[in-house]
């Protein structure tokens, strides 16, 4: 297969963020940001067709995960659509990916419905859904009212057989967000070394406290095998939203809960 992707320098920042913003300019802002940050061309990649850069993507690995990869801002510009492009981007990056180790990819897609331009993101949707993601969760009114957070994967490698054996950490509540790209809705930050699995009472306080700014949701996720988190966060009013399988590493999903206010 002819090579299409090359590794982003910081020369081409402002080429990619004029492809992404032929799409939306919230997210040519947001990306633009990143980017700027040293390093933030890390591990994206630019398309190239004939010499011009019109597309863009790249992906993330969390440090908390077995080579658990997630694909970041993926973009061919708005004129350069329809034409099979992103979905030989796409599988490029793929093939990058999985040459790295990769277990398991995720992608997260908005359902953002534009008063003007419509489902912008349906064709990335679909374009996913062919080349083999699935839907794992679904967050409704995420990023907003009316607009949803869809979590896909694929598995790059075969489940190996694991022992799991249960977590009993204690954590402590140190703080509640505004989670990014989001309208108002928040998530709290935690640490382990606190003095019991999960205290009702700091949840309470944290649902207070995000009540207080005006939130509209809250979002928390746990690793599968802290059991002990589950029950003081449902009795708090909070809903099993779903899991992302083998999240962690095989075996250890990361589970999702939401409260909607
Ligand atoms: C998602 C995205 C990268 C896809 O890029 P693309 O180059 O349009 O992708 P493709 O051309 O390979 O496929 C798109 C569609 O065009 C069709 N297509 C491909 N080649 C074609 C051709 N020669 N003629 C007509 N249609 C064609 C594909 O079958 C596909 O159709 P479908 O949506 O009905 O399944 C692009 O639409 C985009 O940047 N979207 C906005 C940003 C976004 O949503 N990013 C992902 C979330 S982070």
């Amino acid at each position: 297969m002819m090579k299409l992707l090359r590794e982003m320098k910081n020369k081409d920042i402002d080429r990619v963020v004029a492809i992404i913003d032929s799409h939306d300019d919230d997210d040519a802002e947001e990306a633009a940001a990143g980017y700027r940050q040293m390093g933030g061309t890390y591990d994206n990649f630019v398309y190239e067709k004939q010499g011009e850069i019109i597309g863009v993507t790249g992906f993330s690995s969390p440090l908390s995960c077995d080579e658990t990869y997630w694909l970041s801002w993926t973009y061919i510009e708005d004129q350069h659509t329809h034409q099979g492009h992103g979905t030989k981007m796409i599988k490029e990056i793929i093939e990058i990916i999985k040459a790295r180790g990769a277990r398991k990819l995720f992608i997260k897609v908005s359902d953002y419905v534009d008063p003007e331009d419509g489902a912008i993101y349906a064709t990335a949707l679909k374009l996913y859904q062919t080349l083999g993601f699935k839907i794992e969760i679904t967050h409704n009114h995420f990023y907003d009212d009316e607009e949803a957070q869809l979590i896909l994967a694929m598995r790059l490698q075969d489940p190996k057989e694991q022992n799991v054996t249960d977590e009993h950490l204690n954590i402590q509540f140190d703080g509640i967000f505004e989670i990014a790209e989001t309208e108002a809705a928040y998530s709290f930050s935690w640490h382990d070394q606190g003095e019991a699995p999960v205290n009702l009472n700091d949840v309470q306080i944290g649902i207070d406290a995000v009540r207080n700014k005006g939130a509209r949701a809250i979002f928390l996720s746990f690793p599968s095998n802290f059991i002990q988190a589950e029950a003081p966060v449902l009795h708090a009013g909070f809903s099993k939203a779903g899991q992302l399988d083998d999240y962690y590493e095989d075996g250890i999903h990361e589970v999702h809960y939401s409260l909607y206010f």
